[in-house]
């Protein structure tokens, strides 16, 4: 069996908590493979409307098996967070959630760091969620960070003090206080404690194993491939490998044991946080699509960026990611629009049009070049499968499908599980 990836094309939150919960009755198992509380994934069904950060999306279905693999960085405070938040759902965590010994800690004074290197940075700031995703990623491959399985060891608090106090050796460097950490640190180590009773496990050999015996496993992505370290809008972008290929280091399962790629996109394009954005909408546009799509951030409540679809960057994620079907997230939220967008290109300074993510692209001002099409304008609440598409959403979806060479599979039309065609 074959291990499924699913992943944001864009620059994250299109949508792909509630697409792993759609999709995850036809699994055994969802696994995370990278990043960390930066994210937030929102699911809707039953009128309840609920963000995960860190646990996989597939916990509300209690059959299911989910698995935090050892790309990602957790936050033991948000965990035990995030466990108690869902208090109400019965959920049985002995049954339902394995952790990597090898995923890496977030500690307290890692987001201190965040908090300062940001300040430091100025008006140059990455927008970062400061949930201390950055730092603890560079101590991990600076080979210093402390690892999920080090929590039971009798020397933990020994190396949790030893790389303490190389941080407040940098945070001297950068002037930032420190009154807040005993707080900090009274919280995470009970939190520790906590985390002491959950599945702690060696992840890859039981991925491996769900494979072999012919289980179905969806690799469940976090952020998306224009924040990708190597491949996103690089330094606006977040530090792990946001890619199908990260979904191999982070869950320790081999390239040939990947099956489908299902890329998720939105109709149109967000980004939270700074760095370039060609299709950006500064005008009235962008502030309706804004308000129908409720484009604020999962994790920071933030005001998103919004603007058209950008296809050469679609495509680019495609490329790099090897996806096999798209699924088209939030359609409903253009009924708004009597015309639509779609970018096919970028102008350069010096008037050349190109339509690849260049190394130099990030460092020019690169125009939108639009092709401009009808809009349906019209609800989508009535509709239950493609052949209720007005026209002109059919029209928009043949266009992107050619555009980009793979076909939408899905569109979803609403936040609730229930919203969504499947072609
Ligand atoms: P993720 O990080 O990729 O899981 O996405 P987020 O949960 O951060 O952001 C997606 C937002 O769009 C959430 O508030 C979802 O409830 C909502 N959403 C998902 N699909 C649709 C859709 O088809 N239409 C509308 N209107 N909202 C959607
Ligand atoms: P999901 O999984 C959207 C953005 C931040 C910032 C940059 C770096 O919900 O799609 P970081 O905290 O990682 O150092 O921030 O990346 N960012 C996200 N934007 N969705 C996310 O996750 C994001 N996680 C990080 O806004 O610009
Ligand atoms: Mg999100």
């Amino acid at each position: 069996m074959k291990m499924d990836v699913l992943l944001g094309l864009q620059w994250g939150d299109e949508g792909k908590g509630k697409v792993v919960d759609v999709l995850a009755p036809q699994y055994d198992v969802v696994a995370r493979f990278q990043g960390g509380p930066n994210a937030g994934h929102t699911l809707e069904f039953d009128g309840i409307k609920h963000v995960l950060h860190q646990i996989p999306s597939g916990i509300f279905r209690s059959n299911l098996v989910n698995i935090i693999g050892n790309g990602v960085v957790l936050d033991p405070v948000v965990l035990r967070k995030e466990i108690q938040g869902l208090g109400k759902f019965n959920i049985d965590f002995n049954q339902n959630l394995f952790i990597s010994k090898k995923a890496t800690i977030i500690i307290p004074t890692h987001k201190l760091l965040d908090a300062a290197y940001e300040k430091s940075k100025g008006d140059k700031k990455i927008g970062s969620t400061l949930k201390g995703i950055g730092p603890t990623y560079q101590d991990k491959i600076g080979r210093v960070a402390l690892r999920v399985g080090d929590i039971l060891a009798a020397d933990f608090k020994v190396k949790y003090d030893t790389l303490v106090e190389k941080h407040k050796t940098i945070l001297s460097f950068y002037d930032f206080p420190l009154d807040e950490l005993a707080e900090l640190e009274k919280v995470f180590f009970e939190s520790i404690e906590f985390f002491k009773t959950l599945n702690l496990i060696d992840s890859e050999y039981q991925v491996n194993e769900f494979l072999s015996k012919g289980q179905k496993v969806l690799a469940e992505g976090a952020q998306g491939s224009l924040l990708d370290i190597d491949f996103g809008s690089y330094p606006f972008v977040t530090s792990s490998s946001t890619m199908t290929a990260g979904a191999c280091t982070g869950l320790g399962v081999a390239p040939a044991r990947i099956g489908e790629v299902y890329g998720i996109f939105k109709a149109y394009c967000t980004r939270v946080g700074s760095g370039p954005f060609p299709t950006e909408l500064f005008d009235q546009d962008g502030e309706d699509m804004r308000k129908e799509g409720n484009e604020f951030g999962s994790t920071t409540g933030r005001p998103r960026r919004c603007g058209w679809i950008d296809l050469p960057a679609l495509k680019y994620s495609i490329m790099i990611n090897g996806v096999t079907q798209l699924f088209m997230m939030k359609a409903d939220v253009l009924n708004i629009f009597e015309s639509i967008k779609v970018c096919t290109h970028y102008q350069l300074p010096d008037g050349s049009l190109v339509d690849r993510l260049s190394y130099e692209i990030n460092e020019q001002e690169a125009k939108p070049v639009y092709k401009t099409i009808k809009g349906w304008n019209q609800s989508l609440a009535h509709v239950a499968n493609y052949d209720d598409f007005p026209s002109e959403l059919r029209n928009y979806v043949s266009l992107l499908e050619e555009e980009l060479g793979v076909p939408i599979k899905m569109v979803s039309v609403g936040p609730d599980r229930k919203q969504t065609i499947l072609r």
